[in-house]
């Protein structure tokens, strides 16, 4: 495709049964590199702050860093739909603020849409934000900002009652206006379940093969953040050895 990807071409491909691959990326070089190659969703993921800061966990994030990143992205022009993860505690407050800063990571970042972790509890913020024209991308399940009332980053919904919960929150933020949804961290047969549910994508991360597409941190896939892999990542390279190998010879010719 020539033109840019909208979340209109990403609905269609869950209608058209083609699978969504969506990517995190926060700095130009790599963008310009994944968008080549034809990755349908860029995510500037507030995973920035623990693969490329290296902070403990996703919490200390703030706007300007976020907008720093998806800034950095979007100078690589790319026909990626591109969407900018809120960080903690940007639309929690009241939806007033929540509508200032989404409408930042557009106006200011250069983002299509915008992503924020939440089931039935952030349906409103949600659909707040849609009324003016902001995309949403939901997330539910595993939701790294509640890493503290989760105690941990533990697979969610494994009992009956809490997958019934987790099933009523992908519902509530398709009605809520999400254009689609990430689904972390959930046993694989609730997710293949919410994915006939539900009429917008559902996109898996340790979720399993049955969602309309796929979403991983590209340090996870590329092997340079070992310390926070999660189990369930493929990676395809290893670019730690490939960085190291570079600069050992480097140090050893001068
Ligand atoms: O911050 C992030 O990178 C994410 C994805 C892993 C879904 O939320």
């Amino acid at each position: 495709m020539s033109r840019k990807k909208t979340i209109l071409d990403i609905q269609k491909m869950k209608v058209d049964g083609e699978k969504i691959a969506m990517l995190t990326c926060y700095d130009y070089p790599t963008a310009r590199i994944m968008d080549a190659c034809g990755v349908d969703v860029i995510l500037i993921g507030d995973s920035a702050g623990v693969v490329v800061a290296g902070y403990e966990n996703t919490l200390p994030v703030t706007m300007d860093e976020m907008l720093y990143h998806t800034r950095a992205v979007m100078r690589a022009n790319p026909k990626a739909l591109v969407a900018a993860d809120m960080p903690f505690m940007s639309y929690q407050i009241d939806i007033a603020d929540a509508r200032r800063n989404a409408g930042r990571m557009l106006k200011e970042g250069g983002a299509a849409a915008v992503k924020i972790e939440g089931g039935v509890n952030i349906a409103p913020v949600i659909a707040a934000l849609v009324e003016i024209d902001i995309p949403v991308v939901a997330h539910i399940g595993l939701t790294p900002q509640s890493i503290h009332r989760m105690g941990g980053y533990k697979v969610q919904g494994k009992k009956g009652e809490q997958a019934e919960r987790i099933l009523e929150d992908a519902v509530a933020v398709q009605n809520a206006g999400a254009f689609a949804v990430v689904l972390e961290g959930i046993p694989q047969g609730l997710a293949a379940r919410i994915t006939e549910t539900l009429t917008i994508p559902t996109i898996g991360i340790g979720a399993g093969a049955g969602c309309d597409g796929q979403v991983l941190v590209i340090h996870d896939i590329l092997g340079l953040c070992e310390k926070y892999s999660p189990k369930f990542v493929k990676r395809y390279a290893d670019a730690a050895a490939l960085i190291s190998g570079a600069v050992t010879s480097y140090i050893s010719e001068v």
